[in-house]
C-alpha cells in the first residue's frame, strides 16, 4: 500500500509545475537555449510565454587551463562589470512558474577546455560556489547575484578530457544543497548537449557516468544523422535516436533542433511535419524527455514552438482528460488494494477469529 501512494505521489512530485501543465495539454516539454541575442527578449519574458520547461542560460564560454571564467549573455549584460547581477529577479520568476534554469557551459565559442582532474574540481567549485548553492569561497560577487539556478548543462563542442571528472564533482556537490530539498530529493540538474553522431566525441566519457537527468541531441548542423528535409527522410535520425535512448537509460533524452530554418546550417523540420511525422516516431522511447531548440532569439522571430504546441494538442486533442483518467486509475487501484484488504481483516475478524494468527 504504502508503496503504491508512493509511486503515485513519485509520478506527480517528480514533475515539475511545468511539465505537468505540459502533458495535461497534450503538448511537449521544451528546453531552449537563451542569452547569445539580446533583441531575443527579457529571461523573464522568455518563461512568462508558457513555452518552455527548460531555459539555459548561454554561455559560460571561457573557462579551464588557467583562463580566468566568463559568463558571455551577448548584450543582455556585462558579467565583468556586475550587471548580470540583475538577471537574479527573472530567474526567480521563471523558477517561481516552474520553469528551471541552468547554466550551459562551452558553446560553439571554444574559449574553454580542461587541463587535469583538479582543473575539473576547481571548476566544480567555481559553479557550486557562483551560481548554485554554495556560498562563495572567495566572497567575490556571484555573476547572477543571489539566484540560485537549477543546474549546469555542458555543451562542450570541443573534445577534452576531464568533463566525466567535472560531472562526478558536481554532482557530489550537489548532494551537500544547503537548501530544503524538494521532495526529499536534491533539486540541481545536470544536462548536456552532444552532437548526434553516437557516441558524443566530446562528451561520451561525461555521459557514460550516468550522472546527467536531461541529454537533448543536437539533431542539426549534423548531415550523417538529422533530419532530410528532402526528400522528407528520417531514417537517419530514426536510428540515431535509438542509439542516444538505448545507450542513456537513466537520463531522458530530447530531440535538440533548430528553431528556424535561419538558426542552423541543416536539420530544420517544421513544426507540422516533425508533430505528424517525426514525434510518433521518437516518442515510443521509455525514456523520450520532449523537445531543445536552438534558440529562443529564432524561436520569437518564427514562432516555432507556439506552432509546435499547438499541432501537439490537436494531434491530442482528448489527452487533457487522458491525464485525469490516468490518474484517477493510479488512485482507484490503491483504494481497491486499501479496501480488499480492509475486507480480508473483516471477514477473518468476523467468522474465523482462530484464523487471526495465520492471516496475520
Ligand atoms: C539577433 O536577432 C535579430 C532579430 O531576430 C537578428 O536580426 C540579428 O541578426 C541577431 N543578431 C545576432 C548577433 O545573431
Ligand atoms: C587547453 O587549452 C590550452 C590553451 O588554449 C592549451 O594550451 C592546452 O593544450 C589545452 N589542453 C587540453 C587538454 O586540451
Amino acid at each position: 500500500m504504502y508503496g503504491k501512494l508512493c509511486f503515485l505521489a513519485s509520478v506527480l512530485l517528480s514533475m515539475s509545475t511545468v511539465d505537468l501543465a505540459m502533458a495535461a495539454s497534450g503538448g511537449a516539454n521544451i528546453a531552449v537555449y537563451w542569452g547569445q541575442n539580446g533583441s531575443e527578449g527579457t529571461l523573464g519574458e522568455t518563461c512568462g510565454t508558457g513555452l518552455y520547461a527548460y531555459v539555459n542560460l548561454a554561455f559560460l564560454s571561457t573557462f579551464g587551463a588557467g583562463r580566468a571564467p566568463v559568463l558571455n549573455l551577448a548584450d543582455h549584460c556585462d558579467a565583468p562589470s556586475g550587471t548580470c547581477a540583475s538577471l537574479a529577479a527573472d530567474i526567480a520568476s521563471c523558477q517561481a512558474a516552474g520553469v528551471k534554469v541552468l547554466l550551459s557551459i562551452g558553446g560553439g565559442a571554444l574559449g574553454y577546455n580542461l587541463s587535469s582532474p583538479s582543473d575539473a574540481r576547481d571548476l566544480a567549485a567555481y559553479l557550486w560556489d557562483n551560481f548554485l548553492g554554495g556560498e562563495g569561497a572567495t566572497g567575490a560577487p556571484r555573476p547572477l547575484g543571489d539566484a540560485v539556478l537549477d543546474g549546469v548543462d555542458f555543451d562542450i563542442e570541443s573534445p577534452s578530457r576531464f568533463y566525466d571528472d567535472l560531472a562526478r564533482n558536481l554532482a557530489s556537490l550537489y548532494t551537500r544543497a544547503p537548501r530544503p530539498p524538494r521532495w526529499g530529493k536534491t533539486t540541481y540538474l545536470l544536462t548536456a548537449a552532444p552532437q548526434c553522431p553516437y557516441p558524443d566525441a566530446s562528451l561520451a566519457a561525461a555521459l557514460a557516468t550516468g550522472l546527467f537527468d536531461h541529454v537533448w541531441v543536437q539533431f542539426y548542423n549534423n548531415p550523417p544523422c538529422q533530419y532530410a528535409a528532402a526528400p522528407g527522410d528520417a531514417s537517419a535520425l530514426r536510428s540515431a535516436w535509438q542509439q542516444w535512448t538505448a545507450g542513456l537509460p537513466a537520463s531522458t533524452v530530447f530531440l535538440g533542433l533548430p528553431a528556424s530554418l535561419e538558426a542552423a546550417n541543416s536539420g530544420f523540420v517544421d513544426a507540422d511535419t516533425l508533430a505528424s511525422q517525426v514525434l510518433p516516431m521518437v516518442e515510443g522511447a521509455a525514456n523520450y524527455g520532449g523537445i531543445m531548440l536552438w534558440s529562443r532569439s529564432y524561436d520569437k522571430d518564427s514562432s516555432f514552438s507556439v506552432k509546435l504546441q499547438a499541432a501537439l494538442q490537436n494531434r491530442n486533442k482528448p489527452t487533457g482528460t487522458t491525464l485525469l483518467f490516468f490518474l484517477r486509475g493510479r488512485i482507484c487501484k490503491w483504494l481497491t488494494f486499501v479496501y480488499s484488504d480492509f475486507l480480508i481483516q473483516y471477514v477473518v475478524l468476523h467468522y474465523y477469529p482462530g484464523q487471526l494468527r495465520f492471516y496475520n
